[in-house]
């Protein structure tokens, strides 16, 4: 069984991967996405979507990420792709996923699943640019509108070589719409023969046994349900569920605001926390508390004390 931390652009940066890869087990995590234009990027811009670059590639609790690419310039993807590695990417994801409009206006995410073809060129470049050793994986969902393209796409994405596909189980036209069609992605299996990574709504231990029996695969990608709750990948390891405690979720959120408190300006801070617990109240009533003294809350200082004043 190998779990995943999923990319979740501007929610999964840098702070909570570090926060949820110490809580929970994880094999590997996936930064959020580099959008790739026609040149290869200098490393900073490497290094501001993905930090850990200049750790080892690792998270502080030693979680290996992966840079996830976007884009469908071929020698501009290639290059960031061998450029991220030699940062100390732990391989190279590739976006097919993403349903913004604007990045799907550039060709770039979910839009391409339109393309098996385009998809086959983006993944062969990338692999073509990195020795055999290093992964080179893809996200994908079900398809754009419909799930027409959704054997092809699969088909073309490992016969150009990638290692291993992760399917979120909607089509973009399905957007985050529950429920996840966890069936769809048995059909997959059933048609390639790398490694199939399952993803879209496993936020408890029942979750994953449902949707891998579905699936046909064991290995899966966690996206929102480690956000609500950062124990669930070592819940699903231990196959047990345990109640969530809120009293274990305080000290997190304060040494959250703590991190990125140093970093970003305060009116962000403020926003992010809020983000957060936005998330979280869909498990923890006692979020829900919270979120109503902190949702018109604008004060970084209010909300410091209000943080504070919580784990005492
Ligand atoms: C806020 C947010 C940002 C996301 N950003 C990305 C991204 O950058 N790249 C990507 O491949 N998927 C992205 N996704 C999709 C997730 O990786 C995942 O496929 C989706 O949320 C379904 O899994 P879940 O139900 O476990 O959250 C994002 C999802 C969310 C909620």
């Amino acid at each position: 069984m190998r779990i995943i931390l999923a990319p979740m652009e501007g929610l999964a940066d840098v702070h909570l991967r570090r926060l949820i890869t110490a809580q929970g087990s994880y094999d590997w995590v996936v930064s959020e996405f580099v959008r790739v234009v026609d040149r290869p990027y200098p490393d900073r811009v490497l290094h501001n979507i993905c930090p850990e670059l200049q750790q080892g590639g690792r998270t502080a609790s030693g979680t290996p990420v992966r840079v996830q690419l976007l884009g469908n310039h071929l020698e501009s993807m290639a290059s960031n792709a061998q450029r991220a590695v030699q940062l100390g990417s732990y391989g190279i994801d590739i976006n097919f996923g993403c349903p913004s409009k604007t990045v799907n206006r550039s060709m770039g995410g979910a839009v391409l699943l339109k393309e098996p073809d385009t998809l086959f060129r983006v993944v062969s470049a990338v692999r073509a640019a990195l020795p055999k050793s290093v992964v080179v994986s893809a996200k994908m969902r079900l398809g754009f509108d419909d799930t027409a393209l959704m054997l092809d796409n699969a088909a073309a994405i490992e016969a150009a070589g990638a290692n291993e596909l992760t399917v979120h189980a909607r089509t973009k036209l399905q957007g985050y719409a529950p429920p996840a069609h966890w069936d769809e992605l048995g059909k997959i299996r059933a048609h390639i023969k790398i490694p199939l990574i399952a993803n879209g709504d496993i936020c408890t231990v029942d979750d994953y046994h449902r949707c891998v029996a579905a699936a046909g695969t064991v290995d899966v990608m966690l996206g929102r349900g480690a956000v609500k709750l950062p124990t669930l990948a070592n819940q699903i390891r231990a196959n047990q569920s345990i109640e969530a405690q809120w009293s274990s979720i305080i000290p997190l959120l304060n040494s959250f605001w703590q991190d990125i408190s140093l970093v970003l300006p305060p009116r962000d801070c403020v926003g992010r926390v809020k983000q957060w617990v936005n998330y979280l109240r869909q498990l923890h009533p006692e979020a829900e508390t919270l979120w109503r003294s902190i949702r018109e809350e604008k004060s970084s200082q209010n909300m410091n004390t209000l943080l504070a004043a919580m784990i005492h």
